[in-house]
């Protein structure tokens, strides 16, 4: 089955609460919550006290995005505030095995970024302890970007690499996902979508309706 992952982000920054009970509610499958420190990337959003204040309106995974310099430094404050998962990008760290080695013996599953410009070949020699991969459909630091059309390609490279060496690693899509992608992105391999402006989000307000019109969309 294909996994739903809202962008929290791209909701109601002024009323989280409000909108993670509503898209509980709606039958999402986890929560995408995207971490930005100002350096990897040229944004900010939020940090773990916010996470940990909407921790109790949902016992849906939140998987935390860290789009942050050295994340190796920051692992278990993203672990206290709640994280079920959590995905640092091979771009941002000298220790990523060592770092998704630690998520798994913490009992967080470990998932590795890649931006568009990333080779697969980031993920060779540490797919024994990676259990997503997050493919970067856009250049990561705002949503509301453009698609970048060899990620096609790309996420069919990583599915044929992951399956070639027998292991069971999600593929989760991050970046204009929504109904002019989806139909490629899941062609291509994808299994987590993570849902912002594309399709649930419109000026930080969850459509009426928009999981239930995204469900019907996947079946
Ligand atoms: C971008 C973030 C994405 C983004 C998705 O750096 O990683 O999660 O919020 O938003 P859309 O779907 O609008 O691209
Ligand atoms: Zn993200």
């Amino acid at each position: 089955m294909t996994l739903i992952g809202p962008s929290l982000m791209c909701a109601d920054m002024g009323n989280l609460q409000e909108s993670v009970m509503r898209l509980d509610r709606a039958g999402v499958d986890f929560f995408h919550l995207d971490i930005m420190d100002g350096s990897f990337v040229p944004n900010f959003t939020m940090g773990p006290d916010l996470i940990k204040r909407i921790r109790q309106f949902s016992d849906k995974p939140f998987d935390v995005h860290l789009m942050v310099e050295r994340p190796e430094d920051h692992l278990d404050l993203f672990i206290q505030s709640g994280a079920d998962m959590i995905s640092i990008h091979a771009e941002a760290t000298a220790h990523l095995q060592r770092s998704l080695q630690k998520l798994k013996n913490d009992g967080i599953k470990a998932g590795v970024a890649l931006n568009p410009s990333t080779p697969i070949t980031e993920l060779e020699h540490v797919l024994d302890v990676v259990d997503y991969v997050t493919v970067m459909t856009v250049n990561p630091g705002f949503a509301g970007q453009s698609f970048v059309p060899l990620m096609y390609k790309k996420i069919k490279k990583i599915k044929e690499l992951i399956q070639s060496e027998g292991y069971q690693i999600d593929i989760q899509v991050d970046g204009n996902i929504g109904f002019e992608t989806i139909p490629g992105v899941l062609k291509n391999g994808a299994d987590m979508l993570v849902c912002g402006t594309s399709c649930l989000f419109k000026n930080d307000v969850l459509l009426e309706d928009a999981v239930g019109q995204l469900r019907a969309f996947l079946e």
